[in-house]
């Protein structure tokens, strides 16, 4: 089944925008919203004068608006005539050693990146029941396998919030009409990444988002991308003993 109609948060760079730009590319209609609107603005002219036959809708949104995020996803839904598929990808890296005194910054990891997915999931999912289908695509990451000492703790913790909600999910609906993916990229170049110090088999972007793409349009349950070496390696990580888990952050 191609899914024709596909809203992406977290639009404005990385990963959101990589995506973006391939499924653009397989010539899919694009609901695109983010906080920097001049850099979803840029990315709508170059798509649309790339992929003329597409259609490609901006808006802003900052998922920490609740009250917005259904307001949005539904104005856009309206821009394309509906979605097929709404993939929850915004999210950010801050963080720091927990008892360190940073609590904000773990804080705000955990509002943007599980408590917002949350808000996302809730209004995708209410979306396609309307609509009788649909694709809901999380974003999580290699470290929502296990829980990691330092900087990354909450980050680690907000990704496995997301898989697990995304396991939930795939029991509710086990017989559909919804499909629910879970995505764990590993090390893949983007704004986020440039400014971590973890480079862990890190892949450049376009190769990043090609593995991304691949696995999202095969709709599996869950995938690590790359899978190789990502897919042997969250195996091992959920085996080790929890010291020698900060190689993987
Ligand atoms: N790159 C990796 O290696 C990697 C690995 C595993 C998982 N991931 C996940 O992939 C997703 C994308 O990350 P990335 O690597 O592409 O990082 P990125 O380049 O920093 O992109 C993050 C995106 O999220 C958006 N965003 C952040 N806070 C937001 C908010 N409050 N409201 C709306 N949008 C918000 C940003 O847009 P604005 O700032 O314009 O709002 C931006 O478009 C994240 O969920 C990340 O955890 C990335």
């Amino acid at each position: 089944m191609t899914r024709q109609k596909i809203l992406i948060t977290g639009a404005s760079s990385g990963l959101g925008a990589g995506m973006a730009r391939s499924f653009a590319a397989k010539g899919r209609d694009l609901a695109l919203c983010a906080r920097r609107t001049e850099r979803l603005d840029e990315l709508k002219a170059e798509l649309s004068q790339q992929y003329p036959g597409i259609t490609v809708a901006v808006a802003a949104l900052d998922v920490n608006d609740h009250e917005q995020v259904p307001k949005v996803f539904g104005e856009l839904s309206d821009e394309l005539g509906c979605l097929d598929r709404v993939i929850v990808n915004a999210g950010i890296g801050k963080g720091a050693r927990l008892g360190s005194g940073k609590v904000w910054a773990n804080k705000a990891t955990l509002e943007t990146n599980l408590v917002a997915a949350l808000v996302q999931i809730e209004t995708a999912l209410e979306m396609f029941a309307k609509s009788g289908s649909g694709h809901l695509v999380l974003i999580s990451s290699v470290l929502g396998a296990r829980g990691v000492p330092g900087v990354k703790a909450s980050y680690a913790a907000s990704k496995a919030g997301m898989r697990s909600l995304g396991e939930s999910l795939r029991a509710e609906y086990r017989r559909g009409p919804i499909k629910v993916s879970v995505i764990e990229p590993g090390y893949i170049e983007s704004e986020m990444t440039a400014r971590s110090n973890s480079t862990l088999f890190m892949v450049d972007n376009a190769t990043g988002v090609k593995a991304l793409v691949d696995a999202i349009e095969r709709e599996p349950g869950r995938a690590a991308v790359p899978w190789w070496p990502w897919a042997p390696l969250v195996q091992l990580m959920r085996i080790l003993p929890p010291p020698l888990t900060k190689f993987f952050a």
